[in-house]
């Protein structure tokens, strides 16, 4: 093994350790930020579960800028009619937090 697969492996155990601290704060995060008002990890409120939407976009590598932009400005058409109104109240690198784990939810 050479020494730099030995530092991805040992990065790879370590945010593996870390995960369900992180998750513990994405989860109040997005309660902070309103999403929780619609959406839940793993069932339908207004929104589509969190979880629904990390399988709908998983493997498709541009779907976190595209969401990013969503969750900021808002949108409707691909969930159903329902709108998503814009969440300008979040600070960008919150969005960009809060998307990040969503799409890491199984
Ligand atoms: C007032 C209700 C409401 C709030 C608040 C809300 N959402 Fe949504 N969200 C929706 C609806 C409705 C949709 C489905 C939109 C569609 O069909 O295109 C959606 C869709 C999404 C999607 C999937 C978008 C897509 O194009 O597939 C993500 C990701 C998301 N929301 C994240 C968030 C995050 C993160 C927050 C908090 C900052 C948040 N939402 C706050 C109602 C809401």
């Amino acid at each position: 093994m050479s020494k730099l697969s030995r530092a991805i492996a040992g990065c790879a155990l370590a945010a593996a350790f870390a995960s369900p601290v992180l998750a513990a704060d994405q989860m109040a995060l997005a309660q902070e930020s309103g999403c929780t008002a619609c959406h839940s990890v793993d069932r339908k409120i207004v929104g589509p579960a969190f979880k629904d939407v990390a399988a709908k976009y998983r493997g498709d590598k541009g779907a976190e800028a595209r969401l990013i932009k969503k969750v900021e400005q808002g949108g409707s058409g691909v969930w159903g009619q329902i709108p998503m109104p814009p969440n300008t109240q979040v600070k960008p690198e919150d969005v960009k937090k809060l998307v990040e784990w969503v799409l890491s939810l199984k």
